[in-house]
């Protein structure tokens, strides 16, 4: 507003206004350049302290210490593409700028790249290739994912070759020349089963293939499987990025500028971006994964020793058990083993598991994972009815399997709640 325009009394308090702004504002920008400071520097950071802090400033014209919503489309340029960083929100928006910053910080990584959904994210890491290249996957991973690779992907010409990773030489003896991505999720879901991050790199590296890691089910808190040698790391930030069910968001973190170059062409060619909303929620979200880590995995405990113990349950599928087919690679590449897990009842029949499944108060039976309540799953009818039946009875992913996605309740509570259902 030009003041020459205004009625008297209001260019008074405009006036007025001004000189009480003028020392606010000179205020404000010195807490922001002396936050900015400190808050751009985080790779001093210990883990609990970047999750709060990394990636994010207070806002520069405001000092808001909560980054804005920046609702917007589109950005005011000064001249044809003179501009302030942003042209358009789906090629970038601050708010999921600052999201960006704070994934990749999570992740020991340079670069942050944030999609519509966990989906578009490996799809955009799937666009990478060119037909005729061939990509070695986990044969027990989300059903999403193998309906994205064998459903969309194979009529481009790209072969996929689905093997058992917890088994290296498995890995080892699937490499050709033509070999240019290897797919590991780990922990899986819903099996639990682990990979060595570590000596997949390896592999991946002496073959010059990418190695992609899905890491939703550890999350950044668990696990940062760039720091294990990976060149891209996946995430349903859905899950336990997200945390409270009311987001559905995917990322992608990288450390080689030239592969985020090529996935930020992706990112705004395919547009399958977040709104600035959804960032915000991320943002607001991400600042308690630590806390709610720690009781997702404190409870999984519990939960996994209940189980194991009942007599009608006949196998609890959990990274964390001494004795669990992975544990030694689990305990060596993650801090914790969180709260996932997945159970067989002694009475393998569907309609038994249907009966459990049903009779829940406190675990919903609902499809998703990684939020702050406890759900229930049936993979075979929901998260991986993609997946054809015999293929997933030979990955041992039975028809009566039954998954938790173990919650920040009172343990005791949930416990109680299976105890009913169980019988
Ligand atoms: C391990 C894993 N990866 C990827 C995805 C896909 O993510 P989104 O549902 O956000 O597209 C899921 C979804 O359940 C998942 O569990």
């Amino acid at each position: 507003m030009q003041s020459a325009h205004l009625p008297q009394p209001l260019l008074l308090q405009n006036k007025n206004l001004k000189r009480a702004l003028v020392p606010f504002c000179s205020q404000a920008i010195a807490i922001f350049l002396l936050l900015t400071f400190a808050l751009t520097n985080f790779s001093f950071m210990k883990l609990d302290t970047k999750i709060i802090h990394a990636g994010v400033q207070p806002d520069p014209s405001t000092g808001a210490i909560m980054t804005p919503i920046f609702q917007t489309s589109t950005y005011v340029q000064q001249g044809p593409n003179e501009h302030k960083g942003y042209d358009y929100s789906r090629a970038g928006n601050p708010t999921r700028t600052a999201l960006e910053n704070s994934l990749a910080a999570l992740e020991n990584a340079k670069h942050g790249l944030a999609f519509a959904s966990g989906v578009a994210a490996t799809d955009g890491v799937i666009r990478l290739l060119k037909p005729g290249a061939e990509v070695i996957a986990a044969k027990d991973m989300y059903g999403g994912t193998y309906r994205l690779f064998s459903k969309l992907w194979e009529d481009f010409g790209i072969k996929f070759i689905y093997t058992d990773t917890t088994n290296i030489e498995n890995v080892r003896k699937e490499i050709t020349g033509k070999t240019k991505l290897i797919w590991v999720e780990t922990p899986t879901n819903p099996l639990m089963n682990v990979t060595d991050i570590e000596a997949v790199a390896a592999i991946a590296k002496k073959s010059n293939a990418l190695l992609c890691v899905d890491n939703t089910f550890a999350s950044p808190y668990l696990q940062n499987a760039i720091d294990l040698g990976a060149d891209i790391v996946m995430h349903s930030v859905t899950k336990y990025l997200g945390g409270h069910s009311d987001v559905v968001m995917g990322a992608l973190m990288m450390n080689s500028d030239e592969l985020r170059e090529k996935l930020f062409f992706i990112q705004k060619s395919c547009g399958a971006v977040p709104g600035p909303m959804d960032c915000f929620l991320v943002l607001r979200g991400i600042k308690t994964l630590h806390v709610r880590m720690q009781r997702h995995c404190e409870n999984g405990r519990k939960v996994a020793a209940f189980l194991r113990n009942h007599d009608k349950v006949k196998t609890v599928y959990w990274c964390g058990f001494e004795d669990a087919k992975g544990y030694e690679t689990a305990k060596k590449q993650m801090r914790d083993f969180g709260g996932m897990m997945s159970f067989e009842l002694k009475d393998e029949n569907v309609a038994a598991a249907i009966k459990v499944l049903k009779a829940t108060k406190i675990f919903a039976l609902a499809e998703s994972l990684g939020g702050v309540e406890s759900l229930i799953n049936h993979p075979a009818t929901m998260t991986h009815a993609s997946i054809p039946r015999e293929e997933r009875l030979k990955n041992g992913l039975s028809d009566s399997l039954i998954r938790l996605s173990v919650g920040i309740e009172d343990a005791d509570d949930l416990i109680e709640d299976l105890q009913q259902a169980i019988g």
